[in-house]
């Protein structure tokens, strides 16, 4: 069988390698893809969003399944399209994509069911919100409705900085049309975790866990980043929270999609904050978060391929999803600036013997080719992701193989899941 993947990640190249272990596979194609991805895939250069031309490839190659990597596509319907024409995609479509590409929807539907979140007010007057936040104070929360590349969401130490922050959103339109409205939202403090799931619309089936390290620098520190790396499994998930979690969100979740009449097919991830054992949604995902599914596919023992059809043909609950006990980590090697302007064009050495590293894979983020070198292409350049009898084995693999690789200004977290291996 034929497989596409759309995107050029991280993300996408833990797709396509998990792809590549399926005996139902023959051939991998991604769009774009990248440097790495290009061992495994065909690359095709096409954009994640050129729908017409993505429908003609798929088409004229008689790809059997496109898998939709980033949340872009999906929110512009992506799947209603391929969907229109009878061919199998996995993701779920323009309405149920809301989930992610609008906020306020997301808050408006979680309200609705009593999906716990923090408290919020939403405004379309810049006079009302600085109001607001001048009767709240700090700390609070400023996030645009819309998609903004994961910078949309700003948590203001001082009421200064939000006002700031709503100035620049709502007065000077830095995200565009994405700022037109503006929630601001109670600052919850505890632990954060991604919580991932499969589901065909009727049956939700939860993936590991794992935890994600949004902040640029060690100690938390810097501004948010599309994630610097992440672990699974998430110690905080304990057993019982995963009970409370499918108990409280993700299944009311899919019944209240239902009752709306919205199919929502695909991934849901719960972003959650964790405060005194008890999970408040900060944020809903309809695709794999990135890195978090680096540590997730490698933990994966269920054919990917025989998931994504059961999910397309509705008959999620025929599959047993099995995954290894062991423990992943991945670590974001980033380029010099990011996640402001960065740098590209560097020359990567040291690839080859890093990926000698027993139990040790290279996820690319960001790379091209030229002229025979691979060389960095963007913010997040690699993702070097290790499995391990338990964290603090894995986070060694990825430090031990991290140190094989050299480009010009590259900078990565040294204490990516520290906080895990120092839990109580
Ligand atoms: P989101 O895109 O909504 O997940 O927000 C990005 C990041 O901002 C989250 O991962 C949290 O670190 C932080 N954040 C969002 N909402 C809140 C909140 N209500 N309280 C504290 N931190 C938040
Ligand atoms: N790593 C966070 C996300 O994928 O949204």
């Amino acid at each position: 069988m034929k497989v596409l993947v759309i995107g050029g990640g991280g993300r996408e190249h833990a797709i396509v390698w998990k792809l590549s272990q399926s005996p139902h596979v023959d051939k991998i194609y991604c769009c774009p893809g990248n440097a790495g991805i290009a061992d495994m895939a065909e690359c095709i250069d096409v954009g994640s969003n050129d729908f017409d031309a993505l429908l003609d490839f798929v088409k004229y190659e008689w790809i059997d399944l496109t898998i939709v990597g980033p949340e872009e596509p999906l929110s512009r319907g992506i799947v209603d399209v391929f969907e229109k024409e009878g061919l199998r995609i996995l993701g779920p479509n323009r309405t149920a994509a809301q989930l992610e590409s609008s906020k306020v929807s997301a808050k408006d539907f979680m309200r609705r069911y009593g999906i716990p979140t923090a408290e919020h007010r939403v405004f379309t007057s810049y006079i009302h919100a600085e109001d607001y936040v001048r009767l709240k104070g700090a700390p609070i929360v400023i996030k645009a409705d819309g998609l903004a590349a994961g910078k949309g969401v700003i948590v203001a130490g001082t009421a200064d900085e939000a006002i700031n922050a709503l100035k620049l959103i709502m007065k000077e339109g830095v995200f565009g049309d994405a700022g037109n409205r503006v929630i601001v939202e109670e600052c919850i403090y505890g632990e954060e975790a991604s919580f991932m799931a499969f589901t065909d619309g009727k049956v939700i089936a939860p993936m590991v866990s794992s935890q994600d390290h949004k902040r640029v620098f060690d100690g938390d520190k810097g501004p948010n980043t599309g994630g610097m790396g992440s672990y699974s499994p998430a110690p905080v998930i304990t057993k019982e929270l995963e009970s409370v979690i499918m108990e409280r969100v993700m299944r009311p979740t899919l019944k209240g999609l239902n009752s709306e009449g919205i199919k929502y097919k695909g991934i849901l991830y719960a972003g959650l904050m964790i405060r005194d054992g008890h999970p408040y949604v900060l944020e809903f995902n309809c695709r794999l978060g990135d890195p978090e599914t680096q540590p997730v596919l490698s933990r994966l023992k269920t054919d990917i391929v025989d998931i994504a059809f059961a999910i397309a043909d509705e008959r999620l609950s025929d599959i047993n999803l099995e995954w290894k006990p062991e423990a992943s980590v991945c670590v974001v090697i980033a380029s010099k600036g990011y996640p402001g302007k960065y740098e590209k064009g560097k020359v990567i050495k040291g690839l080859d013997d890093a990926k000698k590293h027993k139990d040790v894979v290279i996820f690319h983020a960001g790379t091209s080719f030229n002229n025979g070198d691979i060389v960095t292409a963007g913010g997040r350049v690699l993702g070097v992701t290790a499995i391990g009898a338990d964290i603090k084995d894995a986070k060694e693999k990825v430090y031990r193989a991290i140190e094989e690789i050299h480009f010009d200004g590259m900078h990565y977290r040294k204490d990516i899941a520290d906080r895990a291996i120092k839990r109580p």
